[in-house]
Order: C-alpha cells, then sequence, then structure tokens
C-alpha cells in the first residue's frame, strides 16, 4: 500500500502559491531546498541537450521527472551529481547548488558528493562478488566503517529493503541468480549503505515486474523524507503515486514544474496536458 504523503506537501506549499517557488527563481541558498540549479544549460559538442534549467527541489520530497524520450532527463539527473562532467564535448553554464553551495567549486570533494547524492540506474547493476559483499561495497570503498560491522551492515541494509528473507541463507552466492526485482533492491541496498542525503534514480522499475514495483514504491515512500528523491519515469501513474512534485522537460526544456497534482490535473502548459493525458509520447 502506497500512502501519499500529502503532509509534506501541504507543509511545503501552504501559502506558496501552487509551487510557483519552485521554478523560474534562482535560489541563493534556502536551507528548505537540498538541490537547485540555476539556468543550467548544457550540452555535448554543437548539441544542446538542456536549456536554461531553474528548478530547486525541497529536502525530504520525492520529486518525479517525466517527459519524451530525449527530452533531456537522465542527462538533467546525471547533471546533478556531475557524471556528465566526463562525457565527450561536454559544455554548461550555469550552476547546481546541493545544500546551497556550487558542485562546481573548486574545492568540492567529489567522492562526498558522490556519496550524498547517490544514484541508481534502470538495469540493475550488481557487482561481481557475493550479495553479502555488494551491499558493503561502497561502504568499504568509502572507508565508512570497520571491518567489523560489514557484515552487520550488510544485514540491515537487507532488512531494510525487505530482501534479507530471501537471501539469508545464500548471502555468500551471486547475485546473478536473484530475480531482476531482487537485484534493483540489492543495488538500493548497496546505495543505502553508503548514507546519501539525496537518491537520483533513473526508471528504476521500468524492468520489473508488478509486484517488484510496488515493493521499491514502497520503499521510496517509506526512506523519505529522511532521503529526498528526484526519479526519473516514464510510468505517469509511478509519478502521482509517490511523488510531491513533478517536473516536465520537453525538448531539452523545463515546461512545467510543481506539485504532482496540480501538473496531472490541472497543468498551466499544453504540452504538459498533452503529455499526462497520454496525447504525446
Ligand atoms: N553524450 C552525448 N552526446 C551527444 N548527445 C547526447 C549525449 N547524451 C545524450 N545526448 C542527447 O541528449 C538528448 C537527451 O538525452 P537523454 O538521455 O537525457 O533523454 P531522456 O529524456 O533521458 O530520454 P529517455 O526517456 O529515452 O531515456 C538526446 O537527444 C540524446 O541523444
Ligand atoms: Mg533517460
Amino acid at each position: 500500500m502506497i500512502e501519499q504523503k500529502d503532509d509534506v506537501n501541504e507543509f511545503m506549499f501552504e501559502d506558496l502559491d501552487s509551487g510557483a517557488f519552485l521554478t523560474n527563481s534562482k535560489n541563493n541558498g534556502s536551507p528548505d531546498l537540498i538541490i537547485s540549479t540555476n539556468n543550467l544549460t548544457l550540452g555535448f559538442g554543437q548539441k544542446t541537450v538542456l536549456s536554461d534549467i531553474s528548478l530547486s527541489v525541497p529536502r525530504g520530497t520525492i520529486t518525479a521527472l517525466i517527459g519524451p524520450s530525449g527530452s533531456g532527463k537522465t542527462t538533467f539527473l546525471r547533471s546533478l551529481n556531475r557524471m556528465n562532467d566526463d562525457v565527450k564535448g561536454y559544455r554548461r553554464t550555469g550552476d547546481v547548488l546541493f545544500n546551497s553551495e556550487s558542485i562546481w567549486r573548486p574545492d568540492i570533494d567529489l567522492l562526498a558528493l558522490r556519496r550524498k547524492v547517490g544514484m541508481l540506474f534502470q538495469r540493475a547493476n550488481p557487482f561481481p562478488m557475493s550479495i553479502e559483499q555488494n551491499v558493503v561495497a561502497g561502504v568499504r570503498a568509502h572507508r565508512i566503517a570497520k571491518k567489523s560491522q560489514l557484515r552487520e551492515i550488510a544485514r540491515m541494509r537487507l532488512e531494510e529493503v525487505g530482501l534479507w528473507h530471501a537471501v539469508e541463507g545464500r548471502l555468500h552466492d551471486s547475485p546473478f541468480r536473484l530475480s531482476g526485482g531482487q537485484q534493483q533492491l540489492l543495488c538500493l541496498a548497496r546505495v543505502l549503505a553508503i548514507g546519501p542525503d539525496v537518491l537520483l534514480l533513473d526508471e528504476p522499475t521500468s524492468a520489473l515486474d508488478p509486484v517488484s514495483i510496488e515493493a521499491v514504491e514502497n520503499l521510496i515512500v517509506s526512506l523519505s523524507p529522511a532521503i529526498t528523491f528526484i526519479v526519473v519515469t516514464h510510468n505517469l501513474a509511478q509519478a502521482r503515486r509517490i511523488s510531491h512534485n513533478t517536473a516536465f522537460f520537453f525538448e531539452g526544456q523545463l515546461k512545467e514544474y510543481g506539485p504532482t497534482k496540480k501538473l496531472f490535473e490541472d497543468a498551466s502548459q499544453p504540452e504538459t496536458q498533452q503529455y499526462v493525458s497520454g496525447r504525446m509520447g
């Protein structure tokens, strides 16, 4: 069962004109906003992929990114922890603030940023090591726990994602015999183990069966507001079920952004209306 956390929405948007403050205004450091992009324009070589995106994500919320194929959702998501920086031809103007500080400031610790702003991909990508070792792989790489604590951390995180009973008898087996849904939950356990404040999810359930989809959605809802989620999805019903705010991307632009209910029921832009009503691919 997924409970929409309307209380968060109400708290965030009371007196705030339907969330209009979320976009089109530069943010210079409100503590309520965990991530803000300010006029982010990004391209690869000649191609401009994102144009002038200003979008602020309130701490503790779930934000859905929707839009047609090629509209720039993945590129946007990947720019929030600087995963595009090494792509050939990459160029950028504008900024991204995490906790009010630029993620491109010269003294930033990139590993620490990626620990705090973690990512889960469309296809589960367990590492070629045991199930237990998978869960603690990030913990070990970041050296954030003692060796003697690793077993307990693995158990705790597997319980948290609801996998413990399925895998407790085969912790030392390969993860590749798990189902697709279980593998995705394992990857979620791995990223949770390093203690992210923000999780970026790129179509995390698109390869999963309905039961696994529900498990992942329930988990996202239950982990918020401690973790802020930004979720790319083509599943509009999913966006409606779990997100507080939705951003609609169209041809590299942020066409519309606001409370999910408003965007789906009373969109202000014709393109948004077409997309959310299924009249645009
Ligand atoms: N490295 C790159 N070099 C050139 N163009 C790129 C590169 N990466 C992405 N693009 C282009 O940027 C545009 C946006 O791609 P992106 O993957 O962000 O879209 P998307 O909204 O995530 O689409 P989908 O829903 O299909 O996943 C596309 O036209 C894509 O071809
Ligand atoms: Mg994509």
